[in-house]
């Protein structure tokens, strides 16, 4: 018999490694996968191609019905679309990445975006691993498994840094606590770590041993469903 489905949920600040981790715990487990904060940025990316002014919520609210987007689920090979054109690449620019918590925090946004997760994780066939900010807490209420990952700001600052090539740690670090705050302090769906979930700090291991320990955890439940 085929292992039972299990519903993932891994949420955490930016720079935790939430997204190698989650990645590729789907690949060794055979789950689908979906990168939450893409469809944001994804978001964030047509309101900027659109001639949306970001930082006006109102503005935001109307538009927020209007971008088709859709997420490819293979772990090994994610894709997004917005209007069926590929929006990878794009939504990973500095001016994505700086409006992206003004557009995630306005809640017509999170609504529309969070029914498609929802959407997606019901026919996620043998189950999927979701991550994000906010999926242990809302979106996914009742997942089989939630992982918080944490690290400090400095690991976290020197990780991003070193995706981002010839970036200023400083910089990048500063930017880094200023949009975790904003994500976590914003009035529907902040960060947080749901009562029920599991906190792996991640600062002093490896990516590997992350992957190891989350494999465990997933195993466990699988095998206790
Ligand atoms: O994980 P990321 O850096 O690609 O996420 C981009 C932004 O999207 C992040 O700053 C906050 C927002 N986000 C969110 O509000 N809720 C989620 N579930 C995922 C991301």
């Amino acid at each position: 018999t085929s292992p039972a489905a299990v519903i993932v949920a891994i949420d955490g600040p930016s720079g935790t490694g939430k997204s190698s981790t989650s990645r590729a715990v789907a690949a060794q487990l055979g789950l689908s996968y979906l990168d939450t904060g893409a469809q944001y940025r994804a978001m964030t990316w047509w309101m900027l191609s659109n001639g949306i002014d970001v930082r006006d919520a109102a503005e935001v609210a109307t538009a927020a019905a209007k971008p088709v987007i859709v997420s490819g689920t293979d772990p090994t090979a994610p894709t997004i679309t917005v209007d069926g054109e590929d929006a990878a690449g794009p939504i990973r620019t500095q001016e994505v990445t700086s409006g992206v918590s003004a557009v995630s925090a306005v809640p017509e946004v999170r609504t529309r975006i969070t029914e498609l997760q929802r959407t997606i994780a019901a026919q996620a066939q043998g189950g999927i691993v979701v991550e994000g900010r906010d999926i242990g807490t809302t979106v996914l209420p009742d997942a089989d498994l939630k992982i918080f990952l944490t690290a400090s700001p400095e690991a976290r600052a020197a990780r991003r840094s070193g995706e981002l090539k010839g970036s200023d740690l400083a910089a990048t670090k500063e930017a880094l606590i200023r949009r975790d705050a904003a994500d976590s302090g914003r009035k529907t769906s902040p960060l947080a770590k749901a009562d029920d979930a599991c906190e792996v700090d991640t600062t002093e291991l490896t990516l590997q041993q992350v992957i190891e320990c989350v494999v465990t955890l997933v195993e466990e439940k699988r095998a206790a469903k």
